[in-house]
């Protein structure tokens, strides 16, 4: 894997790949030094152009359990603001040596644009592009639906037959985007609930059956139910009347949380509207995976950057394998 930049073009055989590496990752968190030597002597640069807390940090301490050296860069403070361009941006980090580059950008397409580009020879993950495409959340979150729905635990399996409702804010989410793409792929069958409003136009090519009630959706008994952030950040219109309007109708509240089966499990990628797309009680309770998929992030992240920076071909100089043969011994 040279780059990461969508899941539409995520293999099956791919992605359960880094879902199975991350199960590795995951064993080193529980031990006494949570870290591997993997990538020592490797570079990654965090590119930050939007604000993050979760992407952002998980990468960073992704890169330092797999002891790898971390350039953080954020747009804000940096000479971004003095009208600096991305190519500029990124030879003056490639001047200084990366190996990999994760890049989160307010323009759909940004990764892209990079990973096409010389500029910077360098593994490129897309951490969120504009209302593109968010692929490390979408396979945190089939991480976690792996490990907590049912009859899906396997190493080595996809998520053939899960039942997963996502809902609010489509439009402008990159989260949903991956989500549809990766979930599918990997067996798992999607239902989209929404207002027409926050609908987008490319809807008809999904591999996803459409609605607009929420509660006719729990009626279904999903396997999970996935909760959009509203993107008031994104809105230069009115895409709803009124937020109460909004939580009234396509919100998870505390009655329709009640009304969701034992087994079925809450998600949101994060930042959350409490009140708004979710109330605080369904946000807390035993159901919601919320900080689940935030401690998943970091796994995922450390198998995702492995791949990159040891892909063959990539002339970094890491043998690429299992964590097992590189150097996954405690040190
Ligand atoms: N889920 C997510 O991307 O959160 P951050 O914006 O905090 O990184």
């Amino acid at each position: 894997m040279r780059h990461l930049l969508s899941t539409r073009d995520l293999r099956r055989d791919e992605a359960i790949q880094i879902l199975d590496l991350a199960e590795d990752m995951a064993q080193v968190a529980g031990r006494e030094v949570p870290k591997l030597p993997a990538l020592r002597g490797k570079t990654i640069v965090n590119l930050f152009y939007e604000d993050s807390t979760r992407t952002r940090i998980s990468f960073e301490a992704a890169a330092k359990r797999l002891s790898a050296d971390v350039i953080n860069f954020s747009a804000k403070g940096s000479s971004v603001t003095k009208g600096e361009s991305l190519k500029d941006t990124a030879q003056t980090l490639g001047a200084m040596g990366a190996d990999a580059v994760v890049i989160r950008h307010g323009a759909s397409g940004a990764a892209h644009v990079l990973a096409a580009s010389d500029w910077i020879d360098a593994g490129v993950v897309n951490a969120g592009d504009g209302t593109h495409e968010h692929p490390t959340q979408a396979l945190l979150d089939a991480y976690t639906i792996r490990q907590r729905v049912s009859g899906t635990g396997a190493r080595g399996a996809g998520l053939d037959g899960v039942r997963v409702v996502i809902v609010g804010d489509v439009l402008h989410s990159r989260v949903a985007r991956s989500n549809v793409w990766l979930l599918s792929t990997l067996g798992a069958r999607v239902h989209i609930v929404a207002p027409v409003t926050l609908l987008p136009v490319e809807l008809d090519n999904w591999p996803v059956t459409v609605g607009h009630s929420l509660d006719e959706a729990i009626d279904e008994s999903p396997d999970v139910v996935m909760m959009l952030r509203i993107q008031a950040e994104r809105m230069d219109d009115s895409f709803f009347p009124h937020p109460r309007e909004y939580a009234r109708e396509w919100g998870l509240d505390d009655a329709r949380a009640a009304r969701l089966g034992g087994d079925t499990i809450v998600m949101h990628p994060g930042p959350m509207n409490r009140g708004l797309e979710i109330s605080a009680r369904a946000a807390d309770s035993v159901k919601s995976t919320v900080l689940e998929q935030v401690a998943n992030g970091v796994s995922v992240r450390m198998a995702v950057l492995y791949l990159l920076v040891t892909a063959p071909g990539s002339d970094r100089g890491v043998s690429a394998g299992s964590t097992r043969g590189t150097g996954g011994e405690q040190r």
